[in-house]
C-alpha cells in the first residue's frame, strides 16, 4: 500500500523510537535505533518522503507532527549520546574521577603505645623537677648488672634477678639500675638522673609479670640528701602522674645497692585507699623500691662515699601504667591486640 494512503501512526513510531533511543547500551545500538527510524530508509525518513504525493490538507497536518517527531528524536539521540560517551569515560577512568561532593574519608591516625605515653609523661615530671633523662645498653656485663651494684657472685640476692645470659657472656638487664654506675664515672655530682629502660626476666609470665618490661631508675647525688628529700620528690611524682593527691608510706626493705633500703607503696589510685581487687582490702599498692645509695655503689663508681650522700629508686613503668590506666594484666601491653591499643 502507498504511505500516501496508508493510515500513519506517528504516536506509535513515536512510542517506539523512544523506548528504543532509552534501551541502547551503547554507540552501536544508538545508531542502529537512528538508521531504524531517521536513517535513509527509516520509518520516519519514508513518511516525510511520502508528504509530497500526499493531498495538500493532509501533508500540512501529517507534516508539522512528522516533522516535529523528527526534531523531537534527533535531539533524543544527540543526549542519549552524550550521555553514553560520558559514562564510557567514567568507566575507563575508573575509580579516577574525583567527585568533590563525596564525603572525605578520615586517613587512619596511629597513636603512641599507653607504655611510651607514660614514659613520656614520667620524663616530662621529673624534668621539670631538674632531672635528666639517660639511657644505657640492654645487654649489659655482668659487672654493671650485679656485681658494681654490690651484688657479688653467689650472692642469694642474685636470685631474684634471674635473666637471660648471652654466648658473649653478657646478659640482658634485668633493671636499668647500672647506668647509674656508668653515668656516675663519667660524671660529677652533684647530679639527677632519670634512666627509662627495657628490661628482662627469666620468669613463667603472668598477670602480673612478664620477661621484659620497662623500668624507670632514678639518682640524685649531692652534699646533703636524705631520705626526706626523696619524700619530698616522689610525692610531687605521683601527685602529677595520678593527677590527684595520693598518700605514701616506706616500708623497710633490702636491696643490695641501697641502705636503709625501702619500699613504698601508695594509697590506691583506683579505689583512693578504700580497698578494692587491685589492692586488695588494704588499700595501698606497692609500686617501687628505693633506698640510700650505698658506699660500695659509689666506690664502684670511682667517687668517694665520705663526700657524696644520694637516694636511688626504680619504679616499674608497666605497674604505673596498670594503676593510671586501671589495667589488669600486663600481657596485654605486649600483645599488639588493637582492640586494646585503640582505647588509649
Ligand atoms: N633495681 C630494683 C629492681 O629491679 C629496683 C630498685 C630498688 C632500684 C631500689 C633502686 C633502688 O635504685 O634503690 O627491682
Amino acid at each position: 500500500m502507498n504511505m500516501a494512503m496508508e493510515k500513519i501512526n506517528l504516536e506509535s513510531i513515536k512510542k517506539r523510537a523512544e523506548n528504543e533511543i532509552r534501551k541502547s547500551k551503547n554507540l552501536n545500538e544508538l545508531n542502529d535505533v537512528y538508521k531504524l527510524y531517521l536513517g535513509k530508509k527509516g520509518e520516519l525518513s519514508l513518511v516525510l518522503r511520502s508528504l509530497k504525493k500526499m493531498l495538500k490538507v493532509r501533508k500540512v497536518r501529517i507534516g508539522k507532527k512528522a516533522n516535529k517527531l523528527k526534531d523531537l528524536l534527533e535531539e533524543k539521540i544527540a543526549k542519549k549520546t552524550i550521555k553514553i560517551k560520558e559514562k564510557a569515560r567514567i568507566d575507563g577512568r575508573k575509580g579516577d574521577l574525583f567527585d568533590i561532593t563525596i564525603p572525605g574519608k578520615k586517613p587512619v591516625v596511629g597513636h603512641l603505645h599507653p607504655l611510651t605515653q607514660t614514659k613520656g609523661r614520667v620524663e616530662e615530671i621529673f624534668q621539670s623537677m631538674g632531672f635528666s633523662v639517660v639511657e644505657g645498653p640492654e645487654a649489659e656485663t655482668e659487672w654493671y648488672n650485679f656485681d658494681a651494684l654490690n651484688i657479688p657472685k653467689n650472692h642469694p640476692t642474685r636470685d631474684l634477678w634471674d635473666t637471660f645470659y648471652l654466648k658473649d657472656g653478657n646478659l640482658l638487664r634485668t633493671h636499668t639500675s647500672p647506668v647509674q654506675i656508668r653515668y656516675m664515672e663519667k660524671n660529677q655530682p652533684p647530679l639527677r638522673i632519670i634512666i627509662p629502660g627495657r628490661v628482662f626476666r627469666h620468669e613463667a609470665t603472668d598477670a602480673g609479670h612478664e620477661i621484659n618490661f620497662y623500668h624507670i631508675e632514678g639518682l640524685m647525688v649531692d652534699k646533703k640528701i636524705s631520705v626526706g628529700s626523696f619524700k619530698a620528690i616522689i610525692k610531687e611524682f605521683f601527685k602529677r602522674f595520678f593527677e590527684k593527691d595520693i598518700k605514701i608510706r616506706l616500708r623497710p626493705c633490702y636491696f643490695p645497692f641501697t641502705e636503709p633500703s625501702f619500699e613504698i607503696d601508695c594509697s590506691c589510685p583506683i579505689c583512693s585507699g578504700k580497698g578494692c581487687s587491685v589492692c586488695g582490702v588494704n588499700g595501698w599498692v606497692e609500686l617501687m623500691g628505693a633506698g640510700m645509695v650505698h658506699p660500695n655503689v659509689f666506690k664502684n663508681s670511682g667517687l668517694n662515699p665520705k663526700n657524696w650522700q644520694g637516694f636511688a629508686f626504680g619504679i616499674g613503668m608497666d605497674r604505673l601504667a596498670m594503676m593510671k590506666y586501671k589495667i589488669n594484666d600486663v600481657r596485654l601491653f605486649y600483645g599488639g591486640d588493637l582492640r586494646f591499643l585503640n582505647q588509649f
